[in-house]
């Protein structure tokens, strides 16, 4: 589609339009839905980028997802658990670099010994990380898979208030693919469900150039985000690893990866306004500045590495995985440039809470006439 054809639908309003849109291959259209997905972003968020401190704190799992590395049945993995007190000075380091929040990720584990220990590091890390600047705390975002709705109410209990869940794709006989057939897209979405009746601020996505997705697909992706009123979004390019089934299937090469990702972002953007958008790590391994070419295209949220040096070779969901030396403060300071670079500033010492979720959430406490969490 030429410029003109596309400046006529940048609102992605309907499904055609947004897959006219992803579509788009010619250079000058792609700057185009860049700019309109911008402009969308400064007007409903503003310029600030906020930062979560990624904690991969475990890599053992229980899952054995067709795409991943960490997959329960690749026995080439080093499996690890960080303890508490690591953890906890891993976040200590997210408060005193102005990181605001932190994200705590594992593979998914179940059973009594690992649910408490998530939930008491949640805890400490909430006590321990009270400052002037942040009165309750570092903002703690849990990853750690799909748990039954009790779990779910401790870790919110415990002082958790956002959750990453990603459905991989919207599309179910796609998800049936990359998965084994215990695991269902239904699960997710029940998953999905349950966090958001307890108070979470919700977060999913998908991963984008998967063997055999189409661009209805991902427009289709873009539909559930919003049936769904999700808070947040992280979606980034599938990457193949040869240690996994799908990793030997064909998929788009990268250039058509990287492109259809920063389009995807544009298009959840320009749908969707107020949300949080990440800007991957898996865009940074199809491109030297993917990460800065994602909060170009509408992102606002970028997670900075905080696991300790010794395990993030361990922690290969795909290969390629950018900044697996570089320390917490080097990190620190190479983003700060980048942001910089791209005339973005950085939300420092502040949660960061999606602008979408603060409205959803002072809505239905106007109706129950309940608290909004603070
Ligand atoms: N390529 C890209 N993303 C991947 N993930 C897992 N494996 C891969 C891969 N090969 C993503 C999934 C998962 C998140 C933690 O990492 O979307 O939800």
């Amino acid at each position: 589609m030429n410029s003109r054809g596309i400046l006529a639908t940048l609102s992605a309003g309907t499904r055609a339009e947004r897959i006219a849109i992803l579509r788009t291959t010619d250079s000058d259209a792609v700057e185009s839905i860049r700019c309109a997905a911008e402009e969308v972003l400064f007007a409903n968020c503003g310029k600030n980028v906020f930062f979560r401190g990624l904690i991969e704190f475990s890599n053992r799992c229980r899952q054995d997802c067709n795409y991943c590395g960490i997959r329960r049945s690749n026995k080439n993995v080093h499996r690890y658990e960080i303890s508490s007190d690591s953890i906890l000075e891993a976040a200590r380091d997210c408060a005193r670099l102005g990181y605001g929040s932190l994200v705590l990720q594992s593979g998914e584990r179940q059973g009594e010994p690992f649910l408490s220990y998530v939930v008491d590091t949640v805890r400490r890390i909430k006590e321990e990380t009270r400052s002037p600047q942040l009165p309750d705390g570092l903002g703690i975002t849990l990853c750690v898979g799909e748990q039954n709705p009790d779990t779910y109410q401790r870790f919110w209990e415990a002082g958790a208030h956002r959750y990453l869940l990603r459905i991989e794709t919207s599309n179910p006989l796609l998800f049936s693919k990359i998965h084994p057939p215990d695991q269902t897209l239904q699960t997710r979405i029940a998953c999905l469900n349950s966090l958001r009746e307890i108070g979470f601020q919700v977060g999913t996505g998908v991963m984008i150039g998967l063997p055999g997705q189409t661009v209805e697909d991902l427009a289709d992706d873009i539909e559930f985000f919003h049936e769904y009123d999700i808070d947040m979004i992280g979606m980034g390019p599938y990457i193949p690893h040869e240690g996994t089934p799908l990793g030997r299937e064909s998929c788009p090469d990268g250039e058509t990866r990287l492109r259809l990702s920063l389009l995807t972002i544009a298009v959840a953007r320009l749908a969707l306004n107020d949300v949080n958008i990440a800007a991957t790590t898996a865009l940074q391994t199809l491109h030297p500045f993917g990460r800065e070419k994602g909060l170009q295209f509408g992102a606002n949220i970028m997670m900075p590495q905080l696991t300790p040096l010794e395990f993030r070779r361990d922690y290969l969901l795909y290969p390629g995985k950018p900044c697996l030396e570089e320390s917490a403060s080097q990190c620190y300071s190479c983003l700060e440039t980048r942001i910089r670079a791209i005339q973005r500033t950085i939300g420092y010492h502040q949660w960061g809470d999606s602008k979408h979720a603060q409205q959803r959430l002072e809505k239905s406490s106007f109706e129950r006439n309940g608290n909004v969490p603070s």
